[in-house]
């Protein structure tokens, strides 16, 4: 099977083993038939230790609130939100954190004492794949963002809160990027950050230390607008997306002489701060991340 390009901020593919008595949690969305999510909670489970059974669940494009209510009737603890279904489970909640208000969407849900409590880890997954397994530190760093979607808007917050020097938030619709520097002007003052952008043109001259693509074009192996000045053998350039071959951003950022990583990492990290939010317990993403590396690479030995 050759895998296609699939965002980090989705979940894809594995099977999970079940048993009656743990704790229940899922991953909803549609299609969910290849999400990665049971696999990788499943390591975390055997790796800390937690009782729990984690399966998919497919639902009906218009029947997610009826499926989430059934699987909470049925004693289910929690469930991560896939495409198409984060704005919705934005809605569902009955109380949202911070970082799941700012991004205006959940993929994260935790069903306690009657509650139904949203969060999204989306954006610290991609913070701690870039600290922690690729060693590069967000303080101070000039940071590109190429995109003003969802997965965009669910990144900025947990990067302002590093305290970068410089966040420029570039897209092809310039005003969905001057829109997301207004929504956030207040948390980039608060740490201290340079906030700006727009069209292309928005860019600042000079190598950036930290390209993100946050644009659905790797989906389609369109590249985004970009000038090549911003890339330099110190930069690193990051595509939330991921798949089998390096995406054409990556090889492009390569061609220029960055260090060019995709968005796996972010899979995993995301995954381990929502097993963080249900259990209390927070895996190392390591080693799962390594095991999905030698899946993708070879994916019908896995
Ligand atoms: P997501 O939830 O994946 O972010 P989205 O909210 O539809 O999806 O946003 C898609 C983002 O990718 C937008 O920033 C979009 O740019 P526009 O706002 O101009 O539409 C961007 N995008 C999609 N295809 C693109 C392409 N071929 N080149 C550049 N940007 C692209």
């Amino acid at each position: 099977m050759s895998q296609t390009v699939q965002p980090a901020a989705q979940a894809t593919n594995e099977a999970t083993p079940a048993a009656g008595s743990r704790d229940r949690y899922a991953v909803v969305g549609n299609p969910v038939g290849h999400s990665k999510s049971p696999f990788i909670h499943t390591r975390f489970a055997e790796q800390t230790g937690e009782a729990i059974e984690y399966t998919r669940l497919l639902a009906p494009i218009d029947a997610f609130v009826p499926h989430v209510r059934a699987f909470i009737e049925a004693g289910g603890r929690g469930l991560n939100v896939t495409v198409p279904f984060k704005l919705e489970a934005h809605a569902l909640a009955t109380k949202l954190s911070p970082r799941a208000a700012a991004a205006g969407a959940v993929n994260t849900l935790r069903f306690e004492a009657g509650e139904i409590d949203g969060d999204n880890t989306d954006g610290l997954g991609l913070v701690r794949d870039i600290e922690v397994n690729l060693t590069t530190p967000l303080k101070g760093a000039r940071i590109l963002l190429l995109g003003a979607g969802g997965a965009a808007r669910g990144v900025v917050l947990p990067m302002l809160e590093r305290a970068p020097h410089t966040l420029t938030i570039v897209n092809r619709t310039a005003t969905k990027a001057s829109e997301l520097v207004n929504r956030f002007s207040a948390a980039a003052r608060e740490a201290g950050c340079r906030l700006t952008g727009g069209g292309v043109a928005s860019m600042e001259p000079g190598v950036y230390d930290i390209i993100i693509n946050a644009t659905a074009g790797s989906l389609d192996a369109a590249l985004p607008d970009c000038d090549d000045g911003a890339f330099g053998s110190g930069t690193l350039a990051y595509d939330m997306m991921y798949g089998a071959q390096p995406t054409v951003f990556m090889q492009h950022a390569q061609t220029l002489g960055a260090r060019a990583a995709d968005g796996l990492g972010m899979l995993v990290e995301q995954a381990a701060e929502s097993f963080y939010v249900w259990r209390g317990v927070r895996p190392d993403g390591a080693p799962v991340l390594a095991q999905l590396r030698q899946m993708l690479a070879a994916p019908d030995v896995a």
